[in-house]
């Protein structure tokens, strides 16, 4: 017996990431608003606010279908969830004993249970996580991420791209992954993301391609505007080069529009569809079961002959070849995305009478199979957020 627990008391320390508590005084973005009002308001409408459970259909019922399937404590995949998608958590493994309690009805008010309800880690990717790494250990084993990739600043520090700012209210120091290598920064989660089984369905490391950052893009340009609006600098606020905290990605329609460029182009059997991806990374890429729609209207005149609708799209299977989420996956079907500035080419046969075609492509943040899997409700998630359309008169 105290073999065992020796052991697991040695394990736990290899294995558990170093927690750092971060006092009242920091854990909310509320807190930084007084001063950093224009940031807090544009990082509220991302999702890095919405990666809690309580805030995202998708990803709660996500965490219930694991947990039903693997016969684990929901709040032991919470535990394990939250490496990436609340990182800022003050337990950070659970083990088999727990899953004993669980079953034995002994969690209530246990260690794991406060940390998992805590209300310090219900924003998310908030200002406190980005903003309180201190090293990124890139020489650990790619499997590695999250908080296990991650040390963590002394409570009360932030680390920013300034190498000369000071602040009244907290201490600052600068980092090359908030400056010249932000890319490192996203890489602690947005990559190698793996199923139970080891199954790797996103790489966002691995297929990127290119020197564009990805702020460039997803916080947007450099521009003029104020960091704090407290008065820090003989009683001025000063302006700097600031980006935008808005984070926007797959679940925004707004910025799908053109995402990708169609060509089309028909011989005499067959139209040829041509979908370019301009961008650095694969679309769709993230999180599995995302998925490009194209669909084909075959017309005569503006009469519709024909309908078709093509999915690009990852499905997978769990155990018995049943259909399941990414996180259950032993096997994934073939990648159908648009590689990074490459292109994936359709041909699909002309139908008889038709003078001319009309292609739509459209997004979709969850396929069908995987809707219906966990029975999503919210809107969102089957909404077709336009990319692009392009008609071509077919010659006789
Ligand atoms: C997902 C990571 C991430 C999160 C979450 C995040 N930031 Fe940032 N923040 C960055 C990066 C990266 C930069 C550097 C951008 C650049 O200039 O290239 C930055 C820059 C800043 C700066 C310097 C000025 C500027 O706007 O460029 C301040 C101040 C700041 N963040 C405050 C906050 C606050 C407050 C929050 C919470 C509401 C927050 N950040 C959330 C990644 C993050
Ligand atoms: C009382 C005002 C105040 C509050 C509250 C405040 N800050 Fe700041 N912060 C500042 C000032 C002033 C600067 C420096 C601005 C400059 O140099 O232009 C700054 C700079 C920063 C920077 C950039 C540091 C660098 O070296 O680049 C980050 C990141 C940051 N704050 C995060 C936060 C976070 C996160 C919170 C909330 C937990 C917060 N701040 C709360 C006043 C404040
Ligand atoms: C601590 C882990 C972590 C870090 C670091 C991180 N992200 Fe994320 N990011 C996530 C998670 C988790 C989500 C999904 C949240 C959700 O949908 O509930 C996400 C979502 C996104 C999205 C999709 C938003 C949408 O609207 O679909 C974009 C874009 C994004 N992150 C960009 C970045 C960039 C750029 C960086 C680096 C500056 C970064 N992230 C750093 C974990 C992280
Ligand atoms: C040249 C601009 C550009 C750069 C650089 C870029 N992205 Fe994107 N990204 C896009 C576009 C456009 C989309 C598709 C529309 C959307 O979701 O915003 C996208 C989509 C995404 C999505 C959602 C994908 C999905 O289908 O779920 C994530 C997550 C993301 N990017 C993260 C990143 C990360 C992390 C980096 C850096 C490694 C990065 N992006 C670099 C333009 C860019
Ligand atoms: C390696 C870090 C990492 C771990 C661990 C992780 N995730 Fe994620 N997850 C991400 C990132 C990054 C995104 C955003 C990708 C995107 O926007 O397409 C994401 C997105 C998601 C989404 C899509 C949310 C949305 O709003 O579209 C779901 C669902 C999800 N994760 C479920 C889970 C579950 C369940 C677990 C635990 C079994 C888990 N994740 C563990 C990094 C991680």
């Amino acid at each position: 017996m105290k073999i065992f627990l020796l052991i697991t008391l040695v394990l736990g320390s290899l294995f558990g990431a170093k927690v750092v508590k971060v006092s009242e005084k920091y854990e909310s973005s509320l807190k930084c608003k007084i001063c950093h009002k224009r940031i807090v308001e544009e990082w509220s409408n991302s999702w890095h606010a919405k990666s809690h459970f309580s805030k995202d259909e998708y990803f709660r019922k996500s965490l219930q279908y694991v947990s039903r399937k693997t016969h684990r404590s929901l709040n032991a995949v919470k535990v394990e969830c939250a490496t990436c998608h609340n990182p800022r958590i003050s337990v950070t493994n659970t083990g088999e004993d727990y899953e004993i309690a669980s079953v034995m009805g002994l969690t209530k008010g246990s260690k794991v249970e406060k940390a998992v309800n805590d209300k310090a880690i219900s924003e998310g990717i908030n200002c406190v996580v980005c903003h309180n790494v201190d090293k990124i250990h890139d020489e650990y084993d790619k499997t590695k991420r999250g908080i296990n990739r991650v040390e963590w600043t002394k409570n009360g520090l932030m680390t920013g791209p300034f190498k000369d700012a000071k602040s009244p209210y907290h201490k600052v120091q600068s980092h090359e992954f908030m400056t010249t290598n932000p890319n490192k920064l996203c890489f602690v989660c947005h990559a190698n993301d793996r199923s139970e089984s080891g199954l790797v369905f996103t790489n966002m490391q691995s297929e990127y391609k290119g020197k564009k950052k990805c702020v460039d893009c997803h916080m947007g340009k450099r521009h003029k505007d104020y960091v704090s609006t407290y008065p820090m600098y003989n009683g001025k606020a000063r302006q700097r080069m600031v980006r935008n905290h808005g984070f926007k990605g797959a679940h925004f329609a707004s910025i799908w529009r053109n995402a990708l460029a169609l060509k089309l182009q028909a011989t005499n059997r067959a139209l040829r569809v041509e979908l370019y991806n301009p961008q650095p990374h694969n679309l769709p890429s993230g999180y599995g079961s995302r998925e490009i729609l194209v669909e084909v209207t075959y017309k005569k005149g503006t009469r519709a002959l024909k309908e078709e609708i093509l999915s690009l799209t990852r499905t997978y299977k769990r155990k018995h070849h049943k259909a399941s989420t990414a996180h259950l996956a032993i096997k994934q079907s073939r990648d159908e995305s648009i590689p990074a500035h490459g292109k994936r080419i359709l041909r699909l046969p002309l139908i008889k009478g038709a003078d001319n075609v009309e292609v739509k492509v459209y997004y979709r943040l969850v396929n069908d199979e995987v809707r219906s899997i966990l029975e999503l409700k919210d809107a969102i998630w089957s909404k077709k957020m336009f990319i692009v359309s392009k008609s071509l008169k077919l010659h006789k």
